[in-house]
């Protein structure tokens, strides 16, 4: 796979041996997302953050890596201080962009929007979230993290938790797991389930998947629990979201009494759905996901940058 000048887009631009390539190049920037040491592969390269919704993590990792690799960074942050608010399309924003920057990463609340800006860039677009579609650098960052706690996911069971219907992570995170010999457990309310297009796509290609409500039953299966925020911004009724925000909570009792043994992951930002007290489980590997993040993302950036170190 060449990802030179491509835009990363969906996790379904991805098959097995592309996943892997990219975890291989991620190994080779750990040096750098360690803090150990600067490099300078990314110099003379300007990478344009524009992100449209709320974000700590994804934005400052990506500038992070686009910094510590010896690149510069433009922002825009929140769409109000942007032309999208007087009306102008993520195509004219793609076309204005490509004269600044080498690269764009977009976060915006409707879903396509990476694709949409992509259609008028003619540098690479990489998607950090587009409305509740699609989040494929955090699945890569997941799945690198998954690796490096359990050595190897084939033969492995997920369970993943919360709000599956809102949940971005989630849809791209399934649809990489599928290229592996896993098993998949989704809990969820009924009312939050992974969409349809989603699970098309594990039917397709035979993987073995579950659904449920039952967040203790389907514990005791998994080598990896990645529990969700339920998503409230997502909800136009609200009172739907106060009958569900509390649907899961992990507590340290709850963990060691049903898999002690467990990866516990999570996107953050949690809320409660990961008591404070399972931070000191052995499994605990939500903020190691947060490092995790900057190396995926210095990965990527080279990759579509067209640089090895
Ligand atoms: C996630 C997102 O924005 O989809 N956060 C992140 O990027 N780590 C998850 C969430 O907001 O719940």
């Amino acid at each position: 796979m060449n990802l030179k000048n491509a835009d990363i887009l969906s996790a379904r631009q991805f098959n097995r041996g592309d996943i892997e390539a990219i975890l291989k190049m991620a190994g080779k920037m750990e040096v750098f997302s360690s803090k150990k040491k600067w490099g300078d592969l990314l110099k003379g390269k300007l990478m344009a953050s524009l992100f449209y919704e709320p974000s700590t993590r994804t934005r400052l990792s990506f500038e992070t890596a686009m910094q510590r690799l010896g690149g510069n960074v433009i922002s825009v942050v929140g769409a109000q201080f942007s032309s999208l608010s007087k009306g102008e399309t993520l195509y004219d924003t793609g076309k204005t962009i490509e004269n600044f920057a080498d690269v764009m990463v977009i976060r915006h609340p409707k879903d396509g929007a990476a694709e949409e800006l992509a259609a008028g860039a003619n540098v690479p677009v990489i998607n950090a979230g587009d409305g509740s579609s699609e989040h494929p650098t955090q699945a890569l960052l997941d799945i690198y993290t998954m690796q490096k706690e359990l050595g190897k996911l084939d033969g492995k069971t997920i369970v993943m938790v919360g709000d599956l219907k809102y949940g971005r992570t989630v849809h791209s995170l399934s649809c990489l797991l599928s290229h592996f010999d896993v098993q998949m457990i989704f809990v969820s309310p009924s009312e939050l389930k992974m969409p349809g297009n989603n699970l098309r796509v594990l039917k397709e290609k035979n993987v073995s998947y579950k659904e449920t409500t039952n967040l203790a039953e389907a514990m005791k299966w998994a080598d990896v629990l990645y529990m969700t925020r339920i998503q409230q911004e997502r909800f136009t009724d609200q009172k739907e979201y106060e009958k569900h925000k509390n649907a899961y909570i992990l507590d340290r009792e709850l963990v060691e009494k049903k898999c002690p043994k467990a990866i516990i992951m999570h996107p953050l930002p949690r809320i409660w759905e990961i008591q404070k007290d399972v931070d000191d489980v052995p499994g605990a590997a939500y903020f190691k996901q947060v490092r995790n993040g900057v190396t995926i993302r210095m990965a990527l950036l080279a990759m579509v940058l067209g640089k090895n170190p």
